[in-house]
């Protein structure tokens, strides 16, 4: 029976638990909204507040969604089902779940482009675009071709999660991963190199405390959820996959490790390189991997070209491999959702999240192009509706709900035997103690500082 053996799915080996679970959290997030944090918010300073941030709310909130997901071995929505059935803990299950999908719709737009860029710079392409603003533009405008990209990638994420927890998403995590920090040594390696470049090492470098706000915090508090993939539901099904012998703080530690390293590193191979070509700012916002980034691509190499073509290319691969592991833990949820609350088969289950997902992220795709000016939700576009919900509503009430739930709600005594793994690995008692002082108190009045702030 598919069904049963779904149910019984394990991840292989420790490895593979914290590179899937790595790939989760390494994504988009890491290579184009951290670098452009980094420059809006002063460079060090705020690297600083979210190396903190990442230890103290991040590693935390995910071992309690690790906690929740391996002692079920379900689903996030059964998950919390089994834990509190017939209370408004249920919700949270739900929310996880549905966040996951929801989230996807504009994730996929964007990893949509990444696939684009990708392709151009294999072709060479992207070291010849003279004008890269108007370039972006007409791409993401037309009507058709970011479709075309958004699905394809949609397509690639599709066969991997129909291919099964061990067969997809271990399998593909294993090959990737390594392949995308290799790139990464090689990116970081040859843009600090670049004549020019220690002004942007000095920008990521050298804090300047005066520049730490409220803003800055908060707003470092805020990447630092996106990044590790915290309250989506992506990390509390994935540990419904570990083994009994994956240590759950160890795992976090490495994820939150291995994150903030190519976040940090991305800012290396940004920002030199941004510095090296003269009248380009860093604080470019959001464009700057799309926009910023092929004019660099250009100056920087105007002796080598063939450099810059590789350069170029080897970029594009990395964000794209970095968006799509992270797809891949988004798709899982609802697809395991479906398999065990409906008994169907996993290929039904994953083609009903792909579909769906790519019939709702046309209307965010056409967000940049003929549905610019359909703003039927609050007055903002498709896109930025589920960018804005997502990421400002969603994830924060996720987080609060769970911290609450883990705090409160949660028998100490699961949490006990998850975090000694049944007493053969025993935690100091004020370890223990510490960990739910933190989620009753701490994380939530954390976090809800953060949605305030989001919401003003
Ligand atoms: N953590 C991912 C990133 O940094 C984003 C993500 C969000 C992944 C939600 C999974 C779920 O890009």
């Amino acid at each position: 029976m598919p069904q049963d053996m779904e149910k019984r799915a394990n991840f292989g080996s420790k490895l593979g638990i914290i590179l899937a679970a790595a790939g989760s959290a390494v994504g988009l997030g890491n290579v184009w909204r951290f670098p452009t944090e980094v420059g809006a918010n002063g460079g060090a300073a705020f690297i600083l507040i979210y190396v903190l941030c990442v230890l103290v709310l991040g590693v935390p909130l995910m071992v309690a969604e690790f906690i929740i997901g391996r002692h079920t071995h379900k689903n996030t929505a059964d998950a919390y089902r089994q834990l509190a059935p017939g209370t408004a803990w249920v919700f949270q299950g739900y929310l996880g779940v549905f966040t996951s999908w929801f989230i996807l719709c504009y994730y996929a737009v964007v990893a949509g482009w990444t696939l684009k860029y990708l392709m151009e710079s294999a072709l060479g392409e992207v070291a010849h675009i003279s004008e890269s603003t108007a370039y972006f533009e007409a791409f993401t405008s037309h009507p058709l071709i970011p479709l075309g990209y958004m699905a394809a990638s949609m397509m690639m994420c599709h066969l991997v999660i129909v291919r099964g927890v061990q067969g997809g998403i271990e399998r593909s995590s294993k090959l990737m991963m390594p392949m995308l920090l290799v790139i990464m040594f090689v990116l970081v390696a040859t843009s600090v190199t670049m004549p020019g470049a220690e002004s942007g090492v000095a920008f990521l470098l050298r804090p300047d405390f005066s520049k730490i706000t409220a803003d800055v915090v908060l707003s470092a508090m805020g990447q630092a959820f996106f990044s590790l993939s915290i309250a989506m539901g992506c990390l509390c099904t994935y540990a419904s996959y570990f083994t009994d012998d994956a240590k759950l703080v160890k795992t976090a530690g490495s994820v939150a490790l291995i994150d903030t390293l190519v976040a940090i590193m991305s800012g290396f191979v940004i920002f030199p390189a941004v510095f090296s070509v003269t009248g380009v700012a860093p604080d470019a916002g959001p464009g700057l991997v799309f926009i910023t980034l092929p004019k660099v691509f250009q100056a920087a190499f105007t002796d080598v070209p063939w450099l810059g073509a590789a350069f170029a290319f080897m970029f594009y691969l990395l964000l794209f491999l970095a968006a799509l592991t992270s797809m891949m833990s988004i798709h899982e949820p609802p697809t395991a959702f479906l398999i065990e609350r409906f008994r169907i088969s996993r290929h039904t289950a994953t083609g009903i999240v792909t579909a769906s997902v790519i019939a709702v992220g046309t209307l965010c795709s056409l967000s940049f192009g003929p549905l610019r000016d359909v703003r039927p939700l609050f007055g903002m576009t498709f896109f930025d509706f589920f960018d804005f919900v997502s990421a400002k509503i969603f994830l924060p009430v996720g987080g609060i709900i769970i911290a609450l739930f883990t705090g409160w709600r949660l028998d100490r005594a699961i949490i006990t035997a998850q975090l000694t793994n049944n007493g053969t690995q025993p935690v100091p008692e004020a370890l223990l103690k510490a960990f739910v002082f933190f989620m009753k108190w701490v994380a939530p009045i954390a976090i809800t500082l953060i949605f305030v702030y989001e919401l003003r």
